[in-house]
């Protein structure tokens, strides 16, 4: 079994979602966790969650959303958020430099609302962090959250330092790309601070990478996680589960 800690679920990606559902079921994931970090993204993870019974949620404004969200959004994201029980964490939230930086300063003020929100409800975050991995550290580390830093890609010393904050890696397909690096750090660290995502419907797993993602394919992410541990799929998966569990409050 698999949990599926972060995938974006809508109809622009999937013609039948009923059907993607019950494919995950029968690959075996236990429950999937749905980023909703737009507007309107917010909106339809809410429907799902409440629809499907494996569905959990985290919500919370993507830094590409850092110049249209005002102070009453922030307030009506804790509404939502402390009115669903299936809603377990704040994200995905964080800093991207990757198209530029020209809004810097308006990243970083949406990014801390948020960590401050998170600390008041005390849940957990998940983090997006793109080309701003100083910034990251230096504001994480004025809060008492914790949670997971989506889609890890970073350098050994990058992952320990997260570790040592208390944060889990969030590892999905990437690792399974030719060119990819990452099983060097995977190789190093303890599997106990590892949590499986795909981020589907992108970053789809080899041998299906370049098709639409879901996440029925978490598999081939453990499987290349046991490869390198040179451990069993079992292990990773009774571990990454308990990892998981110890993240998010998913009853
Ligand atoms: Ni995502």
């Amino acid at each position: 079994m698999f949990i599926d800690t972060h995938c974006h679920i809508s109809n622009e990606y999937y013609d039948d979602i009923d059907k993607v559902i019950e494919e995950d079921k029968k690959a075996g994931i236990e429950k999937i966790i749905i980023s909703g970090c737009e507007e309107t993204e917010i909106e339809t993870t809410i429907d799902y969650i409440n629809k499907y019974d494996i569905a959990y949620a985290t919500i919370g404004y993507h830094p590409s959303e850092a110049d249209n969200v005002s102070d009453e959004d922030i307030n009506k994201l804790e509404k939502k958020i402390v009115n669903n029980k299936k809603i377990v964490g704040v994200g995905e939230i964080g800093l991207d430099y990757y198209y530029g930086k020209e809004n810097i300063d308006k990243q970083k003020v949406l990014f801390e609302k948020q960590l401050s929100l998170a600390e008041k409800l005390k849940l957990p975050v998940v983090i997006h962090s793109r080309d701003a991995t100083k910034d990251i550290i230096e504001i994480l580390s004025k809060y008492d959250v914790t949670g997971v830093i989506h889609c890890f890609s970073g350098s050994l010393e990058t992952a320990n330092i997260f570790i040592s904050m208390g944060y889990k890696l969030g590892i999905g397909g990437v690792l399974t790309f030719k060119n990819s690096k990452l099983y060097q750090v995977i190789e190093k660290i303890d599997l106990s601070n590892i949590v499986l995502e795909t981020d589907s419907p992108y970053l789809t797993p080899e041998p299906y990478r370049g098709k639409t993602n879901s996440s029925k394919y978490i598999s081939f992410i453990a499987k290349k996680i046991a490869e390198i541990k040179n451990i069993s799929i079992e292990e990773v998966s009774v571990k990454t589960l308990e990892n998981t569990y110890n993240v998010f409050d998913l009853n």
